[in-house]
């Protein structure tokens, strides 16, 4: 499974390339306006130089005119532009027609296996399948993730599948062992990832013992 950083803060994406882990990251208008950025283009131009992978950046228009035109605008930006298109009968006439032109297209706000299956009939290169959302309405977001994936596979799709809206590393354990091509994560959670309480105690522990044999 890869890793993708969700988020558009501009530090969290530098330090956690810097760790060699992230191979993408995943934006959304709300994660865009956090870091109210003077002007969308420029401030996704300068993720995408930074980021060794795919950037997906969302479309921000409805209908499916509107959507294809800036999608496949959003996608001059740079070569490794995945554009987001949202998992609507809109947005799935949309995708067909970007997928044909070689647009990388990101379906996202996926919450069902029909959107899903729909979208990589459409020609998405990755759907996002958002679990924490599902989860906060008394869903199964994983399962949901396990369903595409078993599917996906049974049916040859080459479509990945991005586990989204993740709040917590076990999310990650489960996307992990469910098969999801890549998850992507919330810098806090990747930090928990990467976190032990065990690692940290034998980091003291091993040094303080070496300390007492070493001269100063
Ligand atoms: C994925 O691409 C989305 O940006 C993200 O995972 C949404 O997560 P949220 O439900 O925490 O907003």
């Amino acid at each position: 499974m890869r890793i993708f950083l969700d988020t558009a803060n501009i530090d969290q994406i530098k330090q956690s390339v810097k760790r060699g882990v992230i191979s993408g990251v995943t934006t959304n208008p709300t994660l865009m306006s956090r870091e109210k950025p003077a002007d969308y283009e420029t401030a996704i131009k300068e993720i995408c130089a930074i980021v060794p992978g795919p950037v997906s950046a969302e479309v921000v228009v409805e209908d499916a005119k509107s959507m294809i035109e800036q999608a496949r605008n959003i996608a001059t930006w740079a070569p490794n532009i995945a554009v987001k298109i949202p998992a609507t009968p809109d947005g799935l006439e949309t995708i067909s027609i970007l997928a044909k032109e070689g647009i990388k297209v990101n379906m996202t706000l996926c919450f069902s296996l029909n959107q899903a299956i729909l979208g990589a009939l459409a020609g998405a290169t990755y759907v996002s399948p958002f679990v924490g959302r599902l989860d906060d309405i008394g869903h199964d977001g994983m399962q949901l993730v396990k369903d595409i994936v078993e599917i996906f596979k049974y049916y040859e799709l080459a479509t990945q599948v991005i586990a989204a809206s993740i709040r917590h590393p076990q999310h990650c354990v489960v996307a992990a062992k469910s098969g999801a091509h890549i998850a992507t994560v919330p810098y806090k959670v990747l930090q928990q990832m990467m976190h032990h309480p065990l690692t940290d105690i034998g980091v003291t522990r091993f040094l303080a013992d070496w300390r007492r044999i070493s001269p100063e």
